[in-house]
């Protein structure tokens, strides 16, 4: 059976959880491989709305073992709100597991992003204030504190206080801080040992006997294509690997095991945080994307910026990730438009760009050529079958399917579960 891979397509919050749902039970796990607190998805068990920031969506679906892989950065203190908010609302989540390898993300990293983004003024990134950057930035230059590090108290210590002395000298000296003591952090990280044990384990090894049984496994991504470190558009990116290639790394399970990779696609974009985007709108039609679109950050409530349909990042997020299907979301929020444009090109300086410009000052300056397609009036809400959508919805996606360079697989017509196409099935041998 499949070891699936679901990334974002765009700049985030496409969606990505009525994926996952969708495909709810027949998965036996579900990995987040990146990320932290950074993301976010609303989830409603009985009346009441939920938002899970850290968790992977697979902690609600009985039966599905949620897997917190090593390319997460874990902030101990929103894993246990989180999983004491489900607690309370009679949920199990006993069987959650946590990579020994996965970072956690330290008090001062928490500081350090958002003094960091005050000094940077102008050419703040606009992060969501979690610590994320600063976590890995600690990771890869080897200062971070591992999962597995909270088990050896003397070790711990140690890092804490190699991770301390250039961070406090930064706090004190330039951001006129007060520096931290070793103690506080260690007494705030050790506090949540003996609740953690049960549920950390080698997960890479976990998964792969698990796929070895047949078991279906799917890989989570959190963020997006254009927010990848590598990848996305850089500086404006979040720091971790949210492309497919980070479902391996982030894992430890090799390419080979990986059959589905479903990019998440609204029928329009939207981004939050600072940096380019070439089809933002901020005239009414912007508006009216976030308005009837509800496109309201889950993790800061910032609103989101709204622009068309952009093919360019679509097909590249296809060649990136090698995506082999496409999960188009959100296409009733289209409804009504008369006119709907997509941009299939970008101009920069009088010269036409196909494929996303490489330098950051191209992409900055791109403008879109836009390419306009009939809209439709009916209520699409209760489509089923792709037949069942007025024709011009119809050329719409068709268009958005050859434009994006990958076959469109589901559509979502409207926020309930159901409320989706389905054309092809998203978990499929390669
Ligand atoms: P960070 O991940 O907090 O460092 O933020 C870096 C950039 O990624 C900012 O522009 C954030 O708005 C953006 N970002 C981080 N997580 C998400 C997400 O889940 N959805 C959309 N944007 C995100």
């Amino acid at each position: 059976m499949p070891g699936a891979v679901i990334v974002g397509a765009q700049w985030g919050d496409e969606g990505k959880g009525k994926a996952t749902d969708l495909l709810g039970s027949r998965v036996d796990y579900v990995v987040k491989f990146n990320g932290g607190n950074n993301a976010g998805h609303t989830v409603v068990i009985g009346d009441q709305k939920f938002a899970l920031h850290l968790l992977p969506s697979g902690i609600l679906t009985p039966g599905c073992t949620p897997v917190i892989g090593n390319g997460v950065v874990v902030d101990l203190r929103v894993l246990f709100e989180e999983l004491d908010g489900l607690a309370e609302r009679g949920v199990d989540t006993s069987d959650l597991l946590v990579s020994n390898a996965a970072h956690i993300i330290a008090p001062y990293a928490r500081t350090l992003d958002n003094v960091t983004e005050r000094f940077l003024g102008k050419r703040k990134i606009g992060t969501t204030g979690r610590g994320i950057g600063p976590a890995y930035a600690d990771k890869i230059n080897r200062l971070g504190i591992r999962v597995g590090d909270l088990f050896d108290e003397a070790l711990l210590r140690d890092k804490i206080e190699g991770a301390l002395v250039a961070k406090n000298h930064l706090l004190v000296k330039v951001y006129n801080r007060r520096a931290i003591g070793v103690d506080e952090v260690a007494d705030e990280l050790l506090a949540y040992r003996d609740r953690l044990e049960p549920h950390v384990a080698d997960t890479s090894l976990v998964l792969n006997n698990a796929l070895d049984e047949g078991d279906t496994v799917l890989f989570e991504g959190g963020q997006a294509t254009m927010l990848d470190v590598d990848h996305g558009t850089y500086p404006f990116v979040t720091s971790s690997s949210a492309t497919a290639g980070g479902a391996c790394t982030g894992s430890g399970v090799g390419p080979t095991r990986i059959d589905s990779v479903i990019g998440i696609a609204k029928a329009y974009t939207t981004r939050v945080g600072e940096g380019p985007m070439p089809t933002e709108l901020h005239d009414q039609w912007g508006d009216r994307l976030r308005d009837v679109g509800h496109e309201f950050g889950t993790t800061t409530g910032r609103p989101r910026r709204c622009g068309w349909y952009d093919a360019v990042i679509t097909r590249f997020a296809s060649r990136i990730n090698g995506l082999t299907d496409i999960v188009l979301t959100k296409l009733d929020v289209l409804t009504g438009i008369e006119e709907i444009p997509v941009c299939v090109n970008y101009e920069v300086d009088g010269v036409r760009y196909q494929d996303l410009p490489l330098d950051q000052a191209a992409f900055a300056a791109a403008k879109p050529v836009y390419e306009s397609f009939p809209g439709w009036t009916e209520d699409i809400s209760g489509c089923r079958e792709f037949s069942d959508l007025p024709q011009a919805a119809q050329d719409y996606v068709k268009a958005v399917e050859e434009l994006s360079d990958c076959r469109i697989s589901t559509i979502g017509v409207g926020p309930g579960r159901d409320e989706v196409i389905q054309i092809n099935d998203l978990l499929h041998a390669r």
